[in-house]
């Protein structure tokens, strides 16, 4: 709890630009999540270093997906918005934390696996250690809840089987955190292949909206979309084309499937991917607009980053100062 809140805490990898996988999948059910929960949304730029990162592109990556939060409507002022590596207790923490982690426990990891076989020529340690690391993130400001997608939820297991673990042994030092059930975002699969997440690592780039593209760009993806030689716009599992093209309408216009099965009873695809196409970019357009107004503002976007990574520091020394008390580490000098 942070004064009479409880704490909610999530993050996103610093890689390249956003997509509306990103954005309807998660971003945008954190707007308005403040009323409830003192918020903490990073960006996890340690995270993104376990693939070899030219480091021009990371640090504007980074910037972006901090500039993408507050142009996708996250006040900075109700939610503290930061990067990872502001904060040198999430590495800290995170050796500690290694500690009491088992190989075993980390080798089962799916996500670990499939970048290992994604990555083969650079399966590094730090790909090993990611879960331990997220469960910092999560630990250190005593996160009462956590919004993940799928991929993520066996590494929120983790999280909480560590923290047990080491409340177990030393008191209750951690909370124990629990997945978000609340609005749970969309999953927007991509364009090309209805069985594969959206994904910007896609060589298709064809399949991958991303927030920023200008509207003649997202008409265009969606008119390629892949769908079926059927003609209906019906939400049935052998039509995984439409049924994406659906849940994408939904999220974005606020309909319900059944309302988007009225609207385009005796419709055509064509005018159906159309009205996606638009509906899309109408919604991205003043997240666009926001976006490049940031961009122009650097000292604007620089003293939130400071202001907002040092109240993130602040709650986050605290935790690692407990543990480090804890288990017996001296005192600290500064
Ligand atoms: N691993 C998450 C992802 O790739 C990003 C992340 C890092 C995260 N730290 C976190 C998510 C803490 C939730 C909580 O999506």
């Amino acid at each position: 709890m942070i004064g009479d809140k409880k704490v909610l805490y999530s993050a996103m990898q610093a890689t390249g630009g956003l997509h509306i996988g990103n954005y309807f999948g998660a971003l945008h059910n954190w707007v308005n999540l403040s009323d409830e929960y003192e918020c903490f949304f990073a960006v996890a730029d340690l995270h993104a270093l376990t693939i070899r990162r030219e480091p021009a592109e990371l640090r504007k990556s980074a910037r972006d997906v901090l500039m993408m939060y507050m142009a996708a409507g996250l006040d900075p002022e109700k939610n503290c918005l930061y990067y990872q590596s502001s904060v040198p207790a999430h590495a800290e923490l995170a050796w500690i934390m290694g500690c009491f982690t088992y190989l075993g426990e980390l080798n089962r990891m799916t996500q670990f696996k499939d970048k290992s076989a994604k990555h083969a020529d650079n399966i590094n340690a730090g790909l090993l250690t990611y879960p331990v690391l997220m469960a910092c993130d999560i630990l250190l400001y005593q996160a009462d809840a956590v919004p993940v997608g799928d991929d993520q939820r066996q590494h929120l297991e983790l999280t909480r089987d560590i923290a047990e673990r080491f409340n177990g042994i030393y008191g209750d030092v951690f909370t124990i955190p629990e997945a978000y059930i609340g609005k749970t975002g969309a999953r927007i699969m991509s364009l090309a292949d209805p069985s594969k997440k959206m994904s910007k690592s896609d060589e298709n780039q064809n399949s991958v909206v991303y927030v920023l593209d200008d509207k003649d760009t997202i008409i265009r993806k969606f008119k390629r979309a892949i769908t079926d030689s059927d003609t209906s716009i019906v939400y049935r599992e052998d039509k995984p084309g439409i049924m994406n093209l659906m849940d994408i309408y939904s999220v974005a216009s606020g309909k319900s499937i059944e309302e988007i099965e009225r609207e385009f009873d005796q419709k055509g695809y064509g005018e159906f991917k159309l009205a996606v196409g638009e509906t899309v970019a109408d919604v991205l357009a003043p997240i666009r607009e926001r976006f490049e107004q940031l961009s122009k503002d650097k000292a604007y976007v620089d003293s939130i980053i400071k202001n907002n990574g040092e109240k993130a520091a602040y709650f986050a020394e605290k935790t690692l100062r407990k543990v480090q008390k804890k288990i017996g580490l001296p005192e600290r000098i500064r």
